[in-house]
């Protein structure tokens, strides 16, 4: 049977984290060569051998995506090693603070802005420009289902994801044209390192248990739930799907 990705060489930021590893296992099942990267190199390097230990293959690239330099040099990188770069998954984050705006300063406003938002910005800018040169591609990048609604105590994270998904259709709309289709997917609560940092705090336990019943499904995600809409979303099978906001989220915009 033919893998979906069988060729493709694939970019995944934030590879070291929960879904960032688990998509990446999911995408070289699925056949893609991969470049993954994070800030974090051991969590990186063992996501990368993961891949390699199914039989993908994948290196593995550090980066720190606060900055345009190293976010430069990680596309060349991608396509230095495969010879192109055909799809790309946006999905390094750092989570909110947990605090009222009026108690949010600017140096945590602006980390989150620049993470969960400038880097995407950037990600795509150049993403896009080796991708024109082979003809196409396709890009995912990861917002949230607090990109379309709020909630209490994560302004910084809310307003950067509600930008990716602004981000993403304008993309769509600026590429489409030349083969390049992005996508943003809305990822539910899903259980990962990220969400266990935010439920280990003994005041949000309390919201967590509030949050799973806003699922209509009555569970949280598993990061490989994830994957395998990227992984579909990166495919020729998408092929007709672009600047869409795509929710995996157990329905928690659904009711
Ligand atoms: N887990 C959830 O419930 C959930 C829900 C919706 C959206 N998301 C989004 O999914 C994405 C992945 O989150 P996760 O839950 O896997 O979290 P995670 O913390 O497990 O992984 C995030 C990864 O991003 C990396 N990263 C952070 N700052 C970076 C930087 N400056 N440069 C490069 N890499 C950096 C981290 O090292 C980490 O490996 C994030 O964008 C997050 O906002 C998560």
């Amino acid at each position: 049977m033919s893998k979906i990705l069988e060729g493709k060489s694939v970019l995944v930021t934030g590879a070291g984290g929960g879904i960032g590893a688990a998509a990446a296992l999911v995408l070289g099942n699925a056949g893609a060569k991969l470049v993954l990267s994070d800030i974090a190199d051991s969590e990186g390097e063992a996501a990368a051998a993961a891949v390699r230990d199914a039989g993908g293959e994948a290196v593995f690239v550090k980066a720190d995506l606060g900055s345009e330099a190293e976010i430069k040099a990680l596309v060349g990188a991608a396509v230095e090693t495969y010879g192109k770069l055909d799809g790309a998954f946006n999905n390094a984050g750092v989570e909110q603070r947990n605090k009222p705006l009026d108690q949010l300063t600017l140096e945590e406003w602006e980390l989150a802005i620049r993470i969960d938002l400038t880097a995407v910005f950037l990600c795509i800018k150049h993403q896009v420009q080796a991708m024109l040169k082979t003809g196409g591609g396709a890009i995912v990048n990861t917002a949230s289902s607090l990109g379309q609604v709020g909630l209490a105590g994560a302004g910084e994270y809310v307003a950067a994801k509600h930008g990716v998904i602004g981000l993403t259709r304008s993309a769509g709309a600026d590429y489409g044209p030349q083969g390049i289709r992005v996508n943003a997917i809305l990822p539910g609560i899903t259980m990962t390192p990220m969400i266990s940092r935010l439920s280990n705090d003994p005041q949000l336990s309390a919201v967590f248990d509030g949050l799973r019943s806003r699922h209509s499904m009555g569970r949280f995600g598993q990061p490989d739930e994830i994957g395998q809409a990227v992984k579909w979303m990166l495919s020729d099978e998408a092929s007709f799907v672009n600047g869409a906001a795509i929710a995996v989220d157990g329905g928690y915009l659904s009711i």
